[in-house]
């Protein structure tokens, strides 16, 4: 089975059972301050999790592009990848555990025709927040999985979520295959490693509050998440993710590149495989629909670290010229069909690997020179800073390096050498992939509202070239980031100021009605359609619904934007708007810094 006919297969199932097959979000998450990129299907679903209304209904099935750069040390080994699909289904207070695993069970044993034998789940053993999941269990001894195939675990293993401080979780059930060569064992020992983990359904029944209390929610929502590349390289017998056919073409591309051979040696097989990942890692954020060049904050320093290292590995293998972009190109093809936007962002994505390789091929021969002068055991952290600042080596680059000759890096004093250096913009994005998502708090709606405004009003100011490129938010200010060529004067900014404060006063009702993507388009909301043709989409609007939104400062239809919300519902619970601060972002966006008083 390839990735396509399982991507089908899996939404067509639920499709069946009634769920509405829904686009991936983009990998950049919205208004979500402390996690640069979506990690799972359910995270673009949070808010719907939390309780707003979901456009599509209360069944929804998808495909979601995925990015983890918690595990990008262990890229090279057999199985992690940086860049993934997972595949999902979700209940909004629809179903909930009997019919939930009875699909599971279904769709493993009939569609992908995994004999029972093959199979072990794992459920939760309770503990003094939640009780055991006998509930579970059952379900699966009577679908057939025998209670010696049960595994009960704690929190560490069988609870899921919530993805930040606070939020929807509970107890989820695992599903698992034997990998191994022999039969597999009666009992299922969940220490043994060939079982792999192919499956998860979580039963969000409970909300973590602020105190760290589990208490139970009024909505019992599923969440299931199966890893797309995983299951075909398990099922197809693969000795590893690379193998999976939107990954093994790019494998083959630099092999011919190289003229090394994938398998032939370890240290040529991890770099071939840190080349793949970290490539096609980097080519789906750029060619997102939200797409980022390389830059040294946030998102942007994530897709440089990938091309910097990628670069890096190529030069293991020998590779002299530049080479990053031919194997990208390999990427696009891959993924134009399902992922549309990445051919659309072609030009842009080669143009900024091209910028990147030559700048960084350069960089790296001397920085290596330099490296190698170094005397061990351990490189200093002002060393390794000189490396960082002066040669463009991320930490990783410098880390590897030392490993590969038996020396350690002070990383301690490195990250002091970073704060003294005032770069705390590129810390914070290390920082932020501990992170998780963000709280639906009122003051975080109220802000997110604000931004809706905020873009309104700088599009009457400033012109209809105006369009959002990115937005950010915390409890205390909001961040929006977008497409104009100039810094803002003076005059200007207090004009969209006081469009903000004005649309505020006038005491807007915000709205949301439901249509299809190009209905949205043709009644001039703002926004990214991504969504394919027909889906239903939720269009926020300020003002007066019934009228398009127009250019004129006080267009009774003050704002209508495609989101999926959740928002105040009326502009006068906002307060004071305040823009603290106008600057650039990076090339044609700048980026404004605002508050509520
Ligand atoms: N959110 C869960 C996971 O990431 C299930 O989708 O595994």
């Amino acid at each position: 089975m390839n990735t396509k006919e399982l991507r089908e297969l899996y939404v067509k199932f639920f499709e069946k059972e009634g769920h509405a097959i829904i686009s991936s979000a983009s990998l950049i998450p919205e208004n979500d301050p402390t996690v640069l990129f979506t990690t799972a299907g359910m995270h673009p679903l949070v808010p719907y999790l939390m309780g707003e209304k979901h456009p599509a209904g209360s069944r929804l099935t998808d495909a979601q592009k995925c990015i983890r750069t918690g595990d990008i040390d262990e890229v090279g080994d057999a199985w992690h990848l940086t860049f993934f699909e997972m595949l999902g289904n979700w209940s909004l207070n629809s179903y909930w555990k009997k019919e939930a695993i009875k699909w599971s069970f279904e769709f493993l044993t009939e569609k992908l025709k995994i004999p029972v034998e093959k199979l072990a789940v794992t459920v939760f053993a309770g503990d003094g927040d939640a009780p055991i999941d006998n509930e579970s269990a059952e379900i699966w001894t009577k679908l057939g999985i025998s209670e010696n195939r049960i595994a009960y675990l704690g929190k560490a293993d069988n609870w899921w979520g919530p993805a930040g401080q606070t939020g929807p979780c509970g107890p989820d059930t695992e599903m698992f295959y034997w990998t191994g060569e022999d039969e597999a064992p009666e009992i299922y020992d969940p220490s043994d490693k060939r079982w792999v983990e192919i499956w998860n359904d979580v039963f969000m029944g409970y909300f973590k509050d602020k105190d760290g209390n589990y208490k139970k929610a009024d909505k019992r929502n599923v969440d299931t998440g199966m890893g797309l590349e995983r299951v075909i390289a398990v099922l197809g017998n693969m000795p590893d993710v690379y193998h999976v056919d939107t990954m093994w073409p790019v494998i083959e591309e630099i092999e011919e590149i190289s003229g090394k051979k994938y398998g032939e040696d370890t240290e040529i097989t991890k770099s071939m495989r840190i080349i793949a990942d970290h490539l096609r890692a980097a080519v789906m954020i750029m060619g997102d629909n939200r797409g980022i060049a390389p830059s040294n904050v946030d998102q942007g320093y994530v897709v440089r670290k990938l091309l910097r290292r990628a670069i890096r590995h190529g030069r293991v293998l020998g590779i002299k010229d530049n080479f990053c972009c031919q194997v990208a190109e390999i990427v696009i093809l891959l993924f134009k069909e399902i992922y549309p936007e990445v051919e659309k962002n072609k030009s842009f994505v080669l143009n900024e690997i091209e910028k990147e390789e030559n700048k960084f091929g350069k960089a790296l021969e001397e920085g290596i020179k330099v490296f190698n002068k170094i005397e061990g055991p351990e490189i200093s952290g002002k060393d390794a800073f000189v490396l960082f600042s002066s040669y463009g080596f991320p930490l990783e680059i410098t880390k590897e390096l030392a490993k590969e000759k038996g020396l350690s890096v002070d990383e301690k004093e490195f990250e002091q050498e970073m704060k003294k250096h005032q770069d705390l913009s590129r810390q914070g994005a290390e920082q932020k992939f501990k992170g998780g998502l963000a709280d639906a708090s009122e003051q975080t709606k109220k802000l997110h509202t604000a931004t809706h405004l905020l873009q309104a009003a700088l599009r009457k100011v400033l012109g209809a070239h105006v369009e959002q490129k990115g937005s950010n938010i915390t409890a205390e200010r909001l961040r929006f980031d977008f497409s104009h060529p100039d810094k803002m004067t003076d005059e200007q900014k207090q004009r969209v100021e006081d469009l903000v404060n004005m649309a505020i006063e006038k005491e807007y009702p915000v709205s949301y009605r439901e249509m299809t993507v190009d209905e949205a388009k043709a009644k001039g909301a703002m926004g990214l359609f991504e969504s394919k043709y027909g889906e239903k989409v939720k269009v926020y609007t300020v003002g007066d619904p019934n009228q398009k939104p127009d250019a004129i400062s006080d267009s009774p239809t003050f704002s209508m934007e495609i989101c999926g919300g959740p928002h105040v519902e009326n502009t006068k619970e906002l307060g004071k708007f305040k823009i603290k601060k106008e600057e650039a972002s990076s090339a044609g966006v700048r980026r404004i810094k605002a508050v509520l008083e």
